[in-house]
């Protein structure tokens, strides 16, 4: 386990020293979980899979280089109440979307990365955020280690894509799913006798499985099959967004570009 987070945290360095610059003021941050010392790796043994715990060492790196270099870095945007409060704890200036609809370069983990970099994301749950930084951002940089990496998307994530969908209509929802072949089941909170897992923007996520995800036609047809079922606000495919990923690896990084 300590591998995989040496080899997230080398990727991580490695993205932020190749897309942060003098020129770089606006950046996306993803994350939705961290801890309260992110310069000590021992306490990170309790971040758990597929809770944005990557992203935390991109800030750890930003943070360092942010104090002891002359960056501009105007504004990070968050994805996460938990990103909002590790930007302002790593004293980075915190501004939200709105304000800079224009970012510069985004960082983000993913759940499963394919060949040509489409991810699925949202195994937290916060894809629909993380989806709306990520297309606002000129350059969307993945960082992951590498168990994310895989042949063809559900082949290593096999908890199904994450859809966020409006609570008055998940049955129904579901049932078109059905209808479409497909599977889903509604994600329960931790724990799970308290109800449903619920969204930073109050909906619902179903966990969908569809058969063939395998190359970009049937990641992009699925994606829109999805999106089109009315009450689906977001899915966590994300479709030719990234055009970079840093999979961290036992030894060292690799370097992809789509
Ligand atoms: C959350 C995400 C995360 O980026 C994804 O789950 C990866 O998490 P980790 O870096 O902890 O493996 O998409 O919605």
């Amino acid at each position: 386990y300590l591998n995989k987070l040496l080899a997230k945290r080398k990727a991580s360095y490695a993205a932020i020293d190749e897309h942060v610059d003098e020129s770089t003021q606006i950046i996306g941050i993803g994350i939705i979980m961290y801890l309260q010392n992110p310069s000590d790796i021992t306490v990170k043994f309790n971040v758990k899979k597929g809770s944005g715990s990557t992203v935390i060492f991109c800030v750890e790196r930003l943070a360092q280089r942010f104090k002891s270099e002359s960056l501009n870095i105007r504004a990070c945007i968050p994805t996460s109440f938990q990103a909002t409060q590790l930007i302002l704890e790593a004293g980075l200036p915190l501004a939200e979307l709105n304000a800079h609809p224009v970012i510069d370069v985004a960082f983000d983990g993913a759940d499963e990365i394919d060949p040509s970099l489409n991810c699925i994301k949202g195994g937290g749950g916060c894809h629909l955020q993380e989806k709306l930084v990520a297309a606002a951002a000129k350059k969307f940089v993945i960082v992951a280690d590498y168990n994310k990496d895989s042949p063809a998307l559900g082949t290593k994530w096999t908890k199904g894509i994450p859809v966020e969908v409006i609570p008055m209509a998940y049955v129904t929802i579901q049932n078109k799913i059905k209808t479409l072949k497909g599977k889903s089941a509604l994600r329960m909170g931790a724990p799970a006798k308290a109800g449903p897992a619920v969204t930073d923007s109050g909906n619902l996520i179903l966990d969908v499985f569809m058969s063939n995800l395998k190359g970009d036609n049937a990641v992009l047809e699925t994606s829109q099959i999805l999106k089109m079922i009315p009450g689906v606000v977001e899915t966590g495919l994300f479709v030719g967004m990234a055009g970079w990923a840093y999979i961290g690896l036992e030894d060292g990084w690799v370097f992809n570009q789509i």
